[in-house]
């Protein structure tokens, strides 16, 4: 409130009692301080004149003949949910002073009442509002830092994912394309599937960084182009475990982690590094193992040239229910054709 005479010349009171010498007292005790007061005696009176016109503070006597003003109170703030209400009541009990405080009423005054009682009654009223202005006005501001720093927050998330990916790109020739390849398409079987933003968002980032592991592989194993010993095998195998240990420390990175742990499991069981199968793989795992391999069969290999789109096609479906999950294999194939559109692919 800035002052108090500005307040009362702008504020409209609704005075609503069933006996009409109240009524007449409530109007001779304020009638002269500025502020506009209407009065009614029923609370059939009291819901039209609040569906005519706005008023600042409602006063209700707490016993309209049959109605409880507690109801009415209900009634009319659904009407207008920016008025407030005062409970008025000759039989004052603290119990009901604290239904009504909890029913929604800003103040609770007894009968008989003063003007000064009346007008403090107002102060408190209008202060609260004020209060509860500010309040709502810092809230807004407060949502909308939040929305700022979640922005900047999801910024940096996509800074460091780009950094990462960067990263594997410098330590395994190729990788980088790859990944970004494998991202790509698993959010267009993310699309056939119809998975919601969340999923995709997830599968996106897990796609992009399901061989982030590989970082923590030697040199002389990534880039050996003979065959593997058992040794070297074991520490290929061991890379969706690494990857899951760089990005545990990151706590936003939590969601993804079991996409890229189970990268490399096979629908039957045969694939690593738990071994577990079927709908047990996490979704995202078995759509990432599925544009991982289309990916790389497309590839060119120092040990082979890339194969085609048909041959690509027909070893996805040879090992469909083995290698892959059926489902994401006929996924896949729907959105084969974008792909193609993509990457220009034969
Ligand atoms: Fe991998």
């Amino acid at each position: 409130m800035t002052t108090l005479y500005s307040a009362r010349t702008a504020l409209s009171l609704l005075f609503v009692d069933d006996e009409k010498r109240v009524l007449d007292s409530f109007r001779l005790l304020i009638g002269d301080l500025g502020y506009r007061v209407v009065t009614a005696s029923n609370d059939d009176d009291a819901v039209a004149l609040v569906s005519q016109q706005r008023f600042d503070i409602i006063f209700l006597d707490q016993f309209l003949g049959n109605v409880r003003g507690l109801d009415l109170m209900r009634r009319l703030a659904v009407q207008d949910p920016n008025a407030y209400f005062v409970l008025i009541t000759a039989n004052s009990t603290p119990a009901l002073a604290v239904e009504a405080m909890k029913q929604g009423a800003a103040d609770f005054m007894g009968k008989p009442f003063s003007a000064t009682e009346v007008i403090k009654s107002i102060e408190y009223v209008m202060k609260k509002r004020e209060l509860e202005s500010e309040r709502k006005e810092m809230v807004t501001t407060l949502e909308k830092l939040v929305d700022r720093k979640n922005e900047e927050l999801k910024n940096v998330f996509c800074n460091v994912l780009s950094s990462l990916a960067q990263a594997m790109e410098k330590r395994d020739f190729g990788t980088y394309g790859h990944c970004r390849r494998v991202s790509q398409v698993a959010c267009l079987i993310a699309a056939a599937l119809d998975l919601d933003d969340t999923e995709r968002d997830r599968l996106r980032a897990a796609a992009l960084l399901h061989d982030i592991g590989k970082i923590g592989i030697s040199d002389s194993v990534l880039g050996k182009t003979g065959p593997l010993t058992a040794e070297e095998w074991l520490q290929i195998k061991h890379h969706p475990v690494k990857g899951v240990e760089i990005l545990e420390p990151i706590r936003q990175f939590s969601a993804i982690l079991p996409s890229i742990l189970h990268h490399h499991e096979n629908y039957d069981g045969s694939g690593y590094p738990h071994g577990i199968a079927g709908e047990k793989i996490p979704r995202a795992s078995r759509i990432i193992a599925v544009a991982d391999a289309y990916d790389a069969i497309l590839s060119e290999r120092p040990y082979r040239s890339a194969a085609n789109r048909e041959q690509a096609l027909n070893e996805l479906a040879a090992c469909a229910g083995s290698q892959f999950d059926p489902g994401i294999v006929e996924a896949f194939v729907k959105v084969d054709s974008r792909y193609q559109k993509m990457f220009g692919t034969n």
